[in-house]
């Protein structure tokens, strides 16, 4: 079966790009990487583009319109079916956004809708929640917004820092967003409304309380 043509777009580090790599360098994932752009030449992730002999080029985000006009040929050119934004930075013009309505997907660090926009690790410390997370969703012109496809959830301890839950946050990135692009890739998801119906899935079985007074807490997740 034909995989899905999938186009990166980064501007930095570039881990979940690698994590999209990794997962498509099994024969049986349905999805390739046709091609990632980089709004940075100076971009880290680049370097796991070009280890994986993954076409990549720069295209500088000096202007909206030009960036688009420039990203969409590109993209056309690859025949790539799904864009996937992996800390990609910038503000993406309107009319490229409905282009790739539906067709479009990005990973936020946080449960949205909360958190949206920078620092949402950081937003998450200053409220205060006791879990904290990352989404996968369809792309629309407000800043992360859009139908929700997958999430995961980590708890918050007491003694975090941004880099400490950073970091635990990222380890689930790299979980959900080859989920979520197998899950389209197969065909399975489908948007209806604002909500996103996937077929085949179960619900984990999974009930959290942060804090918990003491670790037998039946309800309580053991993980740190
Ligand atoms: C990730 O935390 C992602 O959720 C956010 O930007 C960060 C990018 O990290 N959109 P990386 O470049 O994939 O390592």
């Amino acid at each position: 079966m034909a995989r899905l043509r999938a186009g990166v777009l980064i501007s930095g580090r570039g881990s979940n790009l690698q994590a999209l790599i990794r997962a498509c360098a099994d024969p049986a994932y349905p999805a390739e990487i046709a091609v990632v752009i980089s709004s940075r030449a100076e971009a880290p992730g680049l370097g796991f583009a070009a280890a994986a002999r993954i076409p990549a080029i720069v295209i500088p985000h000096r202007d909206r319109c030009a960036f688009a006009a420039e990203a969409q040929a590109r993209l056309r050119a690859e025949r790539v079916e799904l864009v996937c934004l992996a800390g990609f930075m910038r503000v993406l013009e309107t009319n490229f956004v409905e282009a790739w309505r539906d067709r479009m997907i990005n990973i936020h660090p946080s449960l949205l809708p909360s958190f949206r926009g920078m620092h949402a690790q950081r937003q998450a410390l200053a409220a205060g929640v006791r879990f904290a997370g990352c989404t996968v969703h369809f792309v629309r012109p407000e800043l992360d917004s859009g139908p929700i496809i997958g999430q995961a959830v980590v708890p918050v301890h007491p003694d975090d820092d941004e880099a400490r839950l950073s970091a635990r946050i990222l380890a689930v990135e790299h979980r959900l967003y080859p989920l979520a692009l197998r899950q389209i890739a197969e065909g399975r998801v489908r948007v209806s409304g604002e909500r996103v119906e996937i077929a085949g899935t179960s619900v984990p079985e999974l009930a959290a309380l942060n804090p918990v007074d003491s670790p037998a807490e039946p309800l309580a997740s053991k993980s740190r």
